[in-house]
């Protein structure tokens, strides 16, 4: 997609638009006319990395998933409870579901027809379902949940552990364990109850809502109000050291860590409260109910991830990790990427925030660390410069080095542009007018030059942004 941002972003978010709503594409069609009488939702929303992920036709507000899991043989079984509203007449529509076997599915009560086809799972209502109607939509599903390897060869989906599993969804793991609208664009709540054998331990998104134990099984319920992209929604199932507290102003913290893994990471962890609270003091209100983090062992997933209230951790995390993911409640979280092109918007800030705690704790300024990076970043990351933040190469470069390091370069640009008091009001204005909600790179650019109009942008969108090469420096 070209870009020209400055000039059309009335345009260019017409253009997002479009591609997220688009009706009729290939698959799964009954021949109903686009905008006309009921049809099928698209198979996808035509996201520019992941154009399968998510479906057309509806929007999700709520999932009940109800599982049950057997460590020994690798089974699920579960039921998801859609609540959805039908944002068009539908015929038909779409959930992604990754492997499993599907053994029923009703719509508002009634059982409908449903056909599988890779990760789409179409739902044939037996009646069509008007625009703007709210309906409820029930999957039973059962078998062996399946671990997917992202384009970028790293891991996700259904983890098993030593112990246990992990659920992991970024970019699209989470189709590995519930159907539903895998996209970022589509935030729900959750309540989410695991059976698990009783001698372990089933840790997710949200609060604890209680456990009840019988016949040798114990069910743990989370609740998620707050919206949630389903990539940030967890289970970790296992033996786990589970610490409850609260911070000074009342936040629950949620902790829980392998037992192998406790005594390495009790000093780092003992530092949530205040790093949530540091975090807050620069980036706003905390988003969520809780806080806290799952730690596991390293060889679990080898990459920590910022699920929802609780980000998991392979094994002891180091500070920056912990601020990082910290940081991700804000960005990412509570504020989500549009689409998976918008990745520089979560990690750019996430690496932002290490700088400025580091910046904080009396090591490197975030100026220093710019300039360092400036000059020889490429020892560190050889691919700093190999393309830039909000257009990566190809999916496998989403989770890239100038998403992550050169997208913290554009924020910090950004500090020296309009000085730090604007800096921090402008941060703290951009997680609270996206709170909860979902975001783009043409939304961010767009707010950035309504909050400093007396600045210009032009070199830092262009060359920093969207531009090829090593630029110069504004
Ligand atoms: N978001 C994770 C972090 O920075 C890293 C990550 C895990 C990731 N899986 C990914 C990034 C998939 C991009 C794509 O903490
Ligand atoms: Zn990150």
């Amino acid at each position: 997609m070209s870009r020209s941002v400055r000039l059309v972003p009335a345009a260019a978010l017409l253009a997002v638009t479009l591609a997220l709503t688009g009706c009729d594409s290939d698959g799964g069609s009954d021949g109903g006319a686009p905008g006309g009488g009921p049809h099928a939702g698209a198979p996808g929303l035509g996201d520019p990395y992941f154009p399968k992920a998510g479906n057309g036709g509806y929007d999700v507000s709520h999932y009940g998933l109800t599982l049950a899991y057997e460590p020994d043989g690798n089974r699920l079984t579960g039921t998801a409870a859609i609540t959805a509203r039908a944002t068009q007449a539908l015929s038909s529509f779409d959930l992604d579901l990754y492997g499993m076997d599907v053994t029923k599915v009703t719509v508002e009560g009634g059982e409908a027809g449903f056909d599988r086809d890779g990760q789409e799972l179409t739902v044939r209502p037996r009646r069509d379902l008007a625009k703007g109607e709210t309906f409820e939509v029930t999957v039973r599903y059962s078998g062996s949940p399946r671990t997917i390897t992202d384009p970028d060869e790293s891991e996700e989906g259904w983890l098993r552990t030593e112990d246990g599993a992990l659920a992991l969804g970024e970019p699209t793991g989470s189709m590995a364990w519930f159907p539903g609208n895998h996209h970022p664009s589509d935030k729900a709540s959750y309540d989410i109850a695991v059976t698990v054998p009783e001698e372990l331990t089933a840790v997710s998104n949200g609060e604890p809502k209680g456990e009840r134990t019988a016949d040798g099984r114990r069910t743990f319920t989370w609740h998620t109000a707050e919206p949630m992209a389903s990539y940030a929604a967890t289970v970790a199932i296992g033996r786990y050291t589970v610490t409850r507290s609260t911070t000074e102003n009342g936040l629950p913290v949620y902790v829980a860590v392998d037992p192998t893994q406790v005594s390495a990471s009790r000093a780092v962890l003992a530092r949530i409260p205040e790093v949530t609270e540091w975090a807050q003091d620069n980036f706003g209100p905390y988003p969520f109910s809780s806080t806290g983090a799952i730690v596991d062992r390293p060889e679990d997933s080898g990459y920590a991830l910022e699920t929802q209230n609780r980000p998991v951790h392979p094994g002891a995390p180091d500070t920056e990790t912990l601020v990082h993911e910290i940081a991700h409640q804000w960005f990412g979280d509570s504020v989500t990427p549009r689409t998976w092109q918008d990745m520089w918007l979560n990690e750019g800030f996430a690496t932002y925030a290490e700088w400025l705690w580091t910046e904080d704790e009396g090591g490197d300024t975030a100026e220093e660390t710019f300039t360092a990076l400036y000059d020889d970043g490429e020892e560190d990351y050889p691919d700093l410069w190999a393309f830039p933040p909000a257009k990566p190469t190809d999916a496998a470069q989403i989770s890239g080095d100038p998403v992550y390091q050169r997208g913290a370069m554009v924020i910090h640009l950004i500090r020296r542009t309009v000085g730090d008091d604007a800096f921090y009001d402008l941060v703290q204005g951009w997680t609270a007018a996206h709170r909860h909600g979902t975001a783009g790179t043409d939304d961010f650019t767009a707010y950035v030059e309504q909050q400093a109009p007396d600045e210009d942008f032009t070199e830092i969108w262009d060359d920093w942004l969207y531009g090829k090469g090593k630029p110069e420096q504004p």
